[in-house]
């Protein structure tokens, strides 16, 4: 041992006099900093950041583009990160933390965590095999997923990938025969909770829109001519070419019809105002899901975890508030859990597992998470759902 002990010694003062010392470094600064390191398989990804980096390698422009863009000049996207960051958890010592447990219940089903899979349309452009895959990676975490109604495959097939029902996300269209058709086919693939989403009647992506899909070769994954007419959910309906996904004219009347057509319970996706919770309520949804999109929608320069304690105010517990935008770590979920929500949602990190390692990086993305959350929680002295208050913020 003394022996070993002095062998380092004598290498560290050997490295120290080194003229090496300088590459060395730098390299070790390297290995620490997250945003240059990059992982050879998912088990390698500390954070999930480092699923970004791969990922980033393995995907096209325009499709890094696609996933990563905001808005205008994307103050709401940056907003919903910086929001965490500008929160502080509280230490709290000498508590036993030698069992902390994350599981929590939503909608009458139990979940290993409070973390959910958001829905992301397209999931085609992130692996090959879209949605399938991202489902896969969920069958060893038993996580929730949400699927949208952009994706690229049918509800049917990411469910048998998934091995139990997943929950809708609807765009309605403007077409109420098509709104129909999604609903009957989602409730036959065993979804029981619809997310309506309600935040894109207008947007202006300016960093996709310079990509020219004339030009920038992207026949290479998109059959030129297609629309959103040719999505996976749209197959079997007798669909309008004209058809758009978010329709601008919807309103409340629109939400109280939805409620009034289907056995699912109805969730609205993309509320951020405490007017328009409590109008959801007098609507009677069973859940609210606080969120701009992941900065994709408004340009109010607000972020999500700052509307979260206006809704909850409102709400006062009456249905689950869900809230997603910027979570890239546990103290995140925990600093949302702590401001009331009942659940997170998660989008880009697992986009980047899942471009980065398909199923496997999904899967990690969500134990490194959950992970974190544990260790946050041990840090703040609480040790379940109930423990986790306001009082754990400064
Ligand atoms: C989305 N989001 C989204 N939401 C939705 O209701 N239907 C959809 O089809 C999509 N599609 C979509 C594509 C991409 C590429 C992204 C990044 C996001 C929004 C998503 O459900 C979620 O609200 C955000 O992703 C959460 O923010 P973070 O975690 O990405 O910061």
């Amino acid at each position: 041992m003394a022996n070993q002990t002095f062998a380092r010694r004598k290498l560290l003062e050997f490295i120290a006099a080194s003229p090496l010392l300088p590459v060395f470094s730098a390299q070790a600064a390297q290995r620490i900093n997250d945003r240059d390191y990059i992982a050879d398989s998912a088990d390698m990804a500390v954070n999930v950041f480092d699923m970004e980096n791969v990922a980033i390698g393995n995907w096209s422009q325009a499709h890094w583009t696609y996933i990563s863009q905001g808005v205008e000049d994307e103050l709401t996207l940056r907003a919903n990160e910086e929001g965490y960051k500008n929160l502080h958890l509280r230490a709290h010592r000498l508590v036993d933390v030698s069992r902390v447990d994350i599981s929590t219940t939503l909608f009458g089903h139990s979940l290993p965590s409070p973390i959910i899979m958001a829905p992301v349309g397209g999931l085609g452009m992130a692996h090959s095999e879209g949605d399938k895959e991202a489902a896969r990676g969920l069958r060893n975490t038993g996580h929730k997923m949400i699927m949208s109604t952009a994706a690229t495959f049918g509800i049917e097939d990411i469910v048998e990938a998934r091995g139990e029902p997943v929950w809708y996300q609807l765009y309605p269209t403007n077409v109420w025969e098509i709104t129909q058709g999604m609903l009957r086919r989602a409730e036959k693939a065993g979804a029981d909770v619809l997310f309506l989403t309600v935040d894109i009647p207008a947007r202006n992506q300016d960093r996709m829109r310079r990509f020219n899909r004339d030009a920038d070769d992207c026949t290479e994954c998109h059959i030129p001519g297609t629309t959103f007419a040719d999505k996976a959910m749209m197959q079997g309906l007798a669909v309008p070419r004209s058809i758009i996904p978010s329709n601008p004219s919807m309103d409340w009347d629109f939400v109280k019809r939805l409620r009034d057509s289907t056995s699912m319970k109805l969730v609205i996706k993309g509320i951020t105002q405490p007017d328009d919770a409590r109008q959801a309520l007098r609507v009677g949804v069973d859940g609210i899901h606080v969120t701009n999109h992941g900065g994709r929608a408004d340009e109010s320069g607000f972020a999500t975890i700052d509307s979260l304690p206006e809704v909850v105010s409102v709400v006062r517990g009456r249905v689950p508030v869900i809230v997603d935008g910027g979570i890239r770590r546990g103290t995140d979920v925990l600093k949302a859990l702590a401001l009331g929500a009942d659940a997170v949602c998660i989008g880009r990190p697992y986009v980047w597992g899942l471009g980065a390692f398909g199923a496997a990086g999904v899967e990690k993305v969500f134990n490194i998470l959950d992970n974190e959350l544990t260790i946050a929680m041990k840090q703040a002295g609480v040790r379940n759902r109930e423990e986790i208050t306001r009082g754990i913020l400064r």
